[in-house]
């Protein structure tokens, strides 16, 4: 079952995805050689209580931590480290969630340590265009897996591969509600989208072909043969006039609300 957020529900996810985008801005800004991945960890719950929430992440499904730092071909879920510094070059993703006043907001983003190569770079373009193309598909009318196959058609097109483990989902009182929102699949399938419905896209594209793989610490995912792997990850409002992205503030969420009626 999809849940239909009232107005009243969205002002307060509305205002919880502003945060989480605020304490992920900061975090990325913070992030520098030298600095450890628990270092980063602590920072964001220290800002995720200040403002007035608690850290998602931690004990769900037994997590340890508040956020989650994965570095070049870890994927997904890196578990943030003392001895974990970060270095010049790194591909840094950082998955941060917090919850408030009864709601859940998830977002991530994935950013370069320091100048990178060109090829991390070229990664990184790729993975937030994938996500641009998946909010622009995330209209009211449209079916879940348009969002599914705009993201992958994009990335094969460009010479790299979706994480197929791992999906978006919808948010609300439940860190993972449905509709489940693969990276992958043919367009016209799934429920449709509805006004008032709140998803997270999150593709996550690597380099290699193939599934990623679990390390022995029970959650880290890394690309099966050491290629990079990039993430983005936006809270996005299905409604009537178009998708309005709720991780994104002011000018950048315009922005991409008119990238998205001009591909309508
Ligand atoms: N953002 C991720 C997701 O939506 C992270 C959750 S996994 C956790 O699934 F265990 F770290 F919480
Ligand atoms: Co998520």
């Amino acid at each position: 079952m999809i849940s239909i957020k009232s107005e009243r529900e969205i002002r307060i996810i509305r205002e919880n995805a502003r945060l989480l985008a605020e304490i992920l801005e900061e975090l990325t800004e913070q992030a520098a050689p030298g600095l450890s991945t628990a270092q980063l960890d602590r920072l964001a719950e220290r800002m995720i209580r200040r403002a007035g929430g608690v850290p998602a992440f931690k004990g769900y499904r037994g997590y340890p931590k508040t956020l989650c730092a994965s570095l070049n071909d870890e994927v997904v879920h890196g578990i943030p480290r003392d001895d974990r510094i970060l270095q010049e070059g790194d591909l840094l993703s950082l998955d941060l969630g917090l919850y408030r006043r009864g709601f859940y907001a998830d977002g991530a983003t994935t950013v370069l340590i320091g100048p990178g190569s060109p090829r991390a770079a070229r990664l990184l373009e790729v993975a937030q265009e994938a996500l641009e193309r998946g909010i622009a598909a995330a209209c009211a009318g449209n079916h879940v897996s348009d969002i599914s196959f705009a993201i992958c058609s994009y990335v094969e097109s460009q010479g790299y591969s979706v994480v197929r483990r791992y999906a978006g989902h919808g948010i609300g009182r439940q860190l993972h509600e449905d509709p489940e929102i693969p990276n992958f699949g043919l367009p016209g399938r799934g429920p449709r989208l509805r006004p008032g419905m709140v998803l997270c896209l999150e593709p996550m594209v690597k380099e290699d072909e193939g599934e990623v793989e679990l390390l022995a610490d029970g959650w880290t995912a890394v690309t099966p043969r050491g290629g990079l792997a990039a993430h983005f990850e936006e809270m996005v409002l299905v409604t009537a006039e178009g998708p309005e992205i709720l991780t994104r503030g002011g000018a950048r969420s315009r922005r991409a609300a008119s990238f998205a009626s001009a591909a309508r």
